[in-house]
């Protein structure tokens, strides 16, 4: 993962760096660095921790950098390991995995090179120097030749102090030009404030960065011209608008996203309607979240209108050789569209010959580029690392998706339209469960239940629970219970069960008398009134009126509203999780 940017240009490099960093922090956040040229000599300042530690570089009077913030893979959390890596001449901030690294690494070393970081990265440095004799993008061009696995690179050179050479393979990354100068990013947001003309390189590109020029080369370094990225100013500077996190700005968000969500399922394109009323098999991959809003829409493609449907996370799809059945439609679901097993996977299922369609939050990413068909879930950007309104919009989108090809079999689905409503219903009564958190504060494991769909949404429970407030939470099917994991329970033990399926409920309650009777405290999340009066029930969200079918995109709010009161209860920005980052870019 990590973000890295670059500027060269006319104003101060460490502003314009220091910036972007922080727009890209969703990507990393366990250390930082910035390298600037002054007047001729390179200056670099590196921390621990978050880009906000970095303020000593503002100091630096330069007008050609670049800086990362980091999310760990190779080499713990440390100033030594945060870039930029600096070996000979050759100073360079990465994003991606170099799988080949170490048998690189022992080459370097068997000609006598020294190394000062555990990282990947820096047998990069070295590899360039090997290369160089005098052209700065050809000794990068031969270095990269060299790499095996996932890199976006932005590269200085002590002879050409006016310059970054930028590269990139499997690992995005932006380049833009603007009136003082031309910048590089791994995402458009970072550099998008800034008026530039933004283009995406494609894997093997090379770019190289003056205050002047932008110039862009194919993996040979013959020129080549890419498309302008078209994108709106407006949506690249996300505040917090008197909110005390994202997270709970984006809960409170869920509504606008529901009202749009739906428009973007009626529309798409005409190979997207013929492969959605001929696909005789569905395929859904994704990651995290977006799995689970799959798992959810499994249970709609099936039960309105009977297509089978699969659904695989991604990481495993890739590498376990898949069947794709003719008429296969592949929806590969994803926030940042940027995901690197998702990204694999829907490649995979395309070239078996599977209809790729892509259900995304972001116009301009490499997911869209790939696809055969996209659909936006317009659900404004998702800064917190932990997704909430973009799960709500996924699941509008593919319930949308399911609602017309039932419409195609001529069978009435339920309409979307109502969802927004129901979702301002639930965030109203979510704001019950801030006084749940004391029965979360022991650091007992917690438990969520639920039957079909609601199984689903108790899995994305467990999962914003765990991520962000680190207690350890599983997520089960309420029959499944008694099977094992009833040992786990003991007094006091927290359990949330999820019931929104009538044909269900009693069934899921069956398990409710199970765990109270073993001392449970149980937390229910309920369409119906009357179950919240049993004994059983230390406390109920009782949900708004919601077709039985959709109510994951209602039913989950309360859940995430308990995930978010949890966490600020235990201390822990809810925002940056420890550990994690908002776009897994790498294996
Ligand atoms: C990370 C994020 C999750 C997200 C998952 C998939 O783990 O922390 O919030 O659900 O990646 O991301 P995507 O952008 O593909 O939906």
């Amino acid at each position: 993962m990590c973000g890295i940017v670059g500027y060269a240009g006319r104003r101060d490099a460490a502003p314009v760096l220091l910036g972007g960093l922080q727009k890209l922090e969703y990507r990393g956040y366990d250390s930082a660095g910035v390298a600037v040229f002054e007047g001729g000599s390179l200056h670099i300042v590196r921390k621990k921790g978050r880009v906000k530690e970095l303020a000593e570089a503002l100091s630096l009077k330069g007008n050609v950098g670049v800086g990362h913030t980091r999310w760990a893979t190779h080499g713990a959390p440390s100033e030594r390991n945060a870039h930029p890596h600096t070996y000979g001449k050759f100073t360079l901030v990465h994003n991606g995995i170099i799988e080949n690294a170490l048998a690189l690494k022992e080459e370097c070393i068997a000609r006598g090179e020294k190394f000062s970081s555990d990282t990947d990265t820096e047998v990069i440095a070295h590899l360039i120097s090997w290369f160089y004799n005098g052209d700065f993008a050809v000794a990068v061009r031969a270095a990269a030749k060299r790499l095996a696995g996932s890199y976006a690179l932005a590269v200085l050179c002590a002879d050409f102090p006016d310059a970054i050479v930028c590269v990139r393979m499997k690992s995005p990354l932006i380049v833009g030009k603007g009136a003082d100068g031309a910048y590089v990013a791994s995402d458009l947001p970072a550099i998008a404030g800034e008026g530039v003309e933004a283009y995406a390189l494609e894997d093997g590109d090379i770019a190289i960065l003056r205050a002047e020029e932008l110039s862009l080369y194919d993996g040979d370094l013959r020129p080549v011209k890419r498309e302008k990225m078209q994108y709106s100013c407006r949506e690249d500077a996300p505040e917090l608008c008197g909110f005390r996190h994202f997270m709970k700005k984006e809960m409170a968000e869920i509504p606008v996203a529901l009202r749009r969500a739906p428009l973007s399922a009626e529309g798409g394109n005409d190979g997207l309607a013929e492969a959605l009323c001929r696909a005789e098999f569905i395929e859904i991959v994704a990651c995290g979240t977006a799995y689970h809003a799959g798992l959810c829409a499994k249970h709609a493609f099936e039960g309105l209108c009977r297509v089978p449907t699969e659904v695989t996370v991604a990481s495993e799809y890739r590498y376990r050789d898949p069947i794709v059945p003719r008429r296969t439609l592949c929806i590969a679901v994803s926030q940042s569209g940027e995901t690197a097993d998702t990204l694999a996977a829907a490649q995979l299922a395309r070239e078996r010959g599977a209809y790729l369609a892509a259900v995304t939050n972001v116009a301009y990413s490499s997911l869209t580029r790939m696809a055969d068909a996209v659909l936006f879930t317009q659900a404004g950007r998702e800064i917190a690392v932990a997704a909430t309104k973009s799960f709500n919009a996924q699941l509008t989108v593919l319930y949308g998706l399911a609602a017309r090809r039932a419409a195609a079999l001529g069978i009435a689905a339920p309409p979307l339209e109502g969802l927004s409503v129901a979702a301002e219903g639930a965030l109203a009564a979510a704001e019950g469960v801030r006084s749940w958190t004391p029965h979360f504060l022991s650091g007992k494991s917690v438990f969520f239940l639920g039957r079909g769909a609601d199984y689903c949404t108790a899995l994305e429970g467990s999962l914003k629970l765990k991520e962000i407030t680190y207690l350890p939470s599983e997520g089960y099917p309420a029959g499944e219970l008694k099977h094992g994991t009833l040992a786990l329970i003991e007094k006091n033990t927290p359990v949330v069960a999820v019931v929104t399926q009538a044909a269900l409920a009693e069934k899921t309650m069956n398990a409710v008398h199970e765990v109270y009777a073993r001392g449970a405290k149980v937390f229910l999340v309920t369409s119906f009134a009357e179950l919240a009066r049993r004994e059983e029930v230390t406390a109920a969200v009782v949900l708004p009126p919601c077709p039985e079918e959709y109510s994951p995109a209602v039913a989950v709010i309360p859940l995430q509203a308990l995930a978010y009161y949890v966490a600020v209860a235990r201390g822990n920005d809810p925002d940056k999780p420890r550990n994690l980052a908002k776009s897994v870019t790498v294996e």
